[in-house]
């Protein structure tokens, strides 16, 4: 007689018993955030047109050495590098170079990534616009006037993530400079103010010498993801 219980404990299993627990409990990997958020928007956008090739326009807002970048050209991003610091396009040369995967047709654009528009930086339409803890290094009034600038920059089916830190105790990203902070409200407020869809928003806390990529100097730092789109 079938029995739910016996054919589970009758699973074979191998190697330390700690994996059992982990393997029931725990997830990890997969490819960095952003290169899944990518994918996510390029590859549903194609199981929905299932005979459309989308080479999404891609803007990588602050794309410092291009940690994110030669995954997301090598997927067949039409990318748009934007930074301010030259040197940072060096390295993203040499990164694309490390992992042999084209550069021709990326476009570096050197220029304050808080007035895309009225910098005359940018004009066109972005499909996937990317901040990746770049913005929140910025003053909270050009953090402002920069979502407002790039909402005009969307369509109605491009879709955004910014990464913000929303509040701590004197939460300074170590060696990362000035970074912003905002509360849960306000944002929601400056959002929906000028019009942007919040699509799902994402809580993270990061302790100090928990997570050895970003430490913070005091105790954690609350950091709010947001995917948007255009309403
Ligand atoms: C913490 S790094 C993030 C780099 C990249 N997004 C990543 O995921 O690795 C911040 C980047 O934003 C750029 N940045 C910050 N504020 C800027 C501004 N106002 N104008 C131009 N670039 C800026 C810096 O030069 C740097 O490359």
């Amino acid at each position: 007689m079938f029995n739910g219980q016996s054919q589970v404990n009758e699973i074979k299993r191998y190697g330390d018993p700690v994996w059992e627990k982990i393997s029931q409990t725990q997830r990890w990997g997969q490819y960095p955030e952003i290169v899944n958020f990518y994918l996510g928007v390029k590859n549903g956008f194609e199981n929905e047109n299932p005979n459309v090739k989308f080479t999404p326009t891609v803007l990588d807002i602050g794309s410092g050495g291009g940690a994110n970048a030669w995954f997301m050209k090598k997927e067949g991003a039409n990318l748009i590098l934007f930074d301010g610091q030259p040197e940072f396009f060096i390295q993203v040369r040499d990164t694309f170079q490390k992992f042999f995967v084209p550069y021709d047709g990326a476009r570096e654009l050197l220029g304050d990534i808080t007035n895309p528009i009225g910098g005359k930086h940018l004009n066109g339409c972005i499909d996937i616009l990317i901040d990746n803890y770049s913005l929140v290094h910025n003053a909270k009034e050009n953090i402002i006037r920069a979502y407002e600038q790039y909402y005009q920059l969307m369509q109605p089916e491009s879709r955004s993530i910014f990464y913000t830190a929303t509040f701590g105790q004197k939460t300074e990203l170590k060696d990362r400079g000035f970074t912003a902070k905002f509360t849960r409200e306000e944002l929601n407020g400056i959002f929906g103010k000028i019009g942007y869809k919040i699509i799902r928003t994402i809580d993270r806390q990061i302790m100090e010498n928990t997570c050895g990529k970003e430490k913070v100097n005091t105790v954690e730092l609350e950091q709010l993801i947001t995917i948007l789109g255009r309403a």
